[in-house]
């Protein structure tokens, strides 16, 4: 894979006519998607400013114009009508001021009904590349673009490390004010959060403390990406941490958790109902982001960066990689979290998908089961050999999905092959089949498994043993792929 030298890395977008033939060239690829959104060019990695104002989801993405390489990061700006048809509106956030010198890093998005508000990890770094991460905020203007507040709301505290990023802004409405979670690493290198309130969105912000997460004071060496969200009277804590090895989670030191529980904003202190969960049990699924201003107290959204930190992708050898999953509905019942695509996704299916024994490239695949073993291989060669494999067992009642059937191995080292145990016995999958992505939903979203898959062009088939119903539909384009800079 290539080498690129930090001067290549960290270069400044002057003009799309720098990127225009990448985008040329890439959106050749076999692998570029049909109903995600991806880089328009380079890199994407995580959903930033989420939500929901005047009508429009916006949604932005971390990236990096040059290929398929963390540098210097801009919010690249997506809006849709339904979270499924989304539309590429252009730079969102440049680094283009002394506190973002090197990145406009993640962050959040809210709306008080008339303006759309941005939070943002400015990520300013001397010539010597000591890093001072500001907490920055914009607002969006009347042409569509956000116009950066003046100065940053605040700077880094000494006394935790260089780690303080990814602002999540929430409005409380019994506290009557605003919070921000701040995903932070402690000068011992523990994960944590830190919390700041205010009673206005670009004013008077105060550190409050640090976030106490019950029994996990101790938990990863840093929190990327916090989110928080109260469903239906429950509070539902998200955040990805890293730098730690986890169970089941083969060698990976890169994750995605949940907590469901209660939230006091008295004492900074999130009680968990349990144990912390994985959000996705996948390869690739990492710095999810809820949306904000849904509109419905039972009801979340999600979104997520099909990647992982440290890992790169079959696509890098095309100067690309990254893509978000499809926008998810959030619900709580009897203390699981449940999530299942957003409803709209259907309306993607085109026609039933007939050819037996063959995958459409951008699809769904429905699977009816008894409960009983099941072994299905997605991607298999003309032979029927090979695959991705999803194999169920019931007398553990876990799934184990296996991708070193697939010809292009990629990221070998973090583990080819994960387990994810069901609560109840399996009874549906719903697959989602892009054309560099796979997407389960196990029962109805009780769990959910992501990845990265890079079929050829002769691994088109599939295979399944056990007792099970299969529909397949193909699904219609839904993401426009427009070079917009
Ligand atoms: C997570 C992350 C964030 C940071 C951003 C930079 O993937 O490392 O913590 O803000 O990516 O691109």
């Amino acid at each position: 894979m290539r080498e690129w030298t930090r001067e290549e890395r960290y270069q400044v977008l002057k003009t799309p006519g720098q990127i225009s033939d990448l985008h040329e060239r890439i959106s050749r690829s076999v692998w570029r998607q049909t109903y995600h959104v991806q880089p328009v060019t380079g890199l994407s990695s995580d959903p930033n400013g989420f939500a929901y104002h005047k009508g429009v989801w916006h949604l932005f993405y971390q990236w990096c114009p040059w290929g398929a390489v963390h540098g210097l990061k801009y919010w690249y700006h997506v809006t849709s009508p339904d979270l499924v048809h989304w539309k590429n509106e252009g730079v969102g956030l440049a680094p283009d001021t002394y506190y973002d010198n090197r990145g406009t890093h993640s962050g959040s998005a809210i709306s008080d009904g008339e303006d759309l508000f941005f939070f943002y990890t400015g990520n300013h770094r001397d010539d010597d590349w000591t890093r001072t991460p500001y907490t920055c905020a914009a607002r969006l203007g009347a042409d569509g673009k956000p116009v950066k507040r003046e100065k940053p709301l605040f700077g880094p505290r000494d006394d935790y490390s260089e780690h303080q990023r990814d602002p999540k802004i929430v409005w409380n409405e019994e506290k009557k004010r605003y919070y921000i979670f701040i995903g932070a690493q402690t000068l011992d290198q523990k994960g944590s959060a830190q919390v700041y309130s205010s009673e206005q969105l670009f004013e008077g912000w105060k550190y409050e403390g640090r976030l106490h997460v019950v029994g996990y004071e101790d938990f990863g060496g840093m929190w990327e990406c916090p989110y928080i969200v109260n469903i239906s009277g429950k509070d539902l804590l998200i955040f990805s941490p890293q730098y730690t090895k986890l169970p089941g989670r083969a060698e990976s030191t890169n994750h995605n958790v949940y907590f469901i529980g209660n939230m006091d904003y008295d004492t900074l202190t999130f009680t968990p109902d349990g144990k912390y969960r994985y959000l996705d049990y996948g390869f690739d699924f990492y710095a999810a982001q809820g949306a904000a201003n849904v509109g419905d107290p039972d009801k979340g959204i999600l979104i997520s960066w099909i990647g992982l930190p440290d890992n790169h992708y079959a696509s890098a050898e095309e100067d690309w990689e990254g893509s978000m999953t499809l926008a998810r509905e959030l619900r709580i019942r009897d203390g699981h979290l449940y999530q299942v695509p957003v409803s709209a996704v259907y309306d993607l299916r085109e026609k039933e998908w007939k050819p037996e024994g063959k995958l459409p490239k951008a699809g769904e695949m429905q699977i009816l089961s008894d409960g009983s073993d099941l072994k299905l291989r997605l991607f298999t060669r003309p032979d029927g050999s090979g695959g991705f494999s999803i194999c169920y067992d019931k007398a553990s009642q876990t799934m184990t999905v296996d991708k070193t059937g697939m010809k292009l191995r990629f990221n070998e080292s973090v583990g080819e092959r994960l387990d994810m145990p069901l609560e109840t016995p399996l009874s549906r999958i719903g697959i989602f089949i892009d054309h560099s992505s796979v997407e389960l939903f196990v029962n109805d979203g009780e769990e959910t498994f992501t990845a990265h898959v890079y079929p050829t062009e002769q691994e088109d088939g599939y295979t399944l043993d056990g007792h099970a119903d299969v529909r397949l539909w193909q699904y219609a384009p839904s993401v426009k792929d427009d070079f917009v800079v």
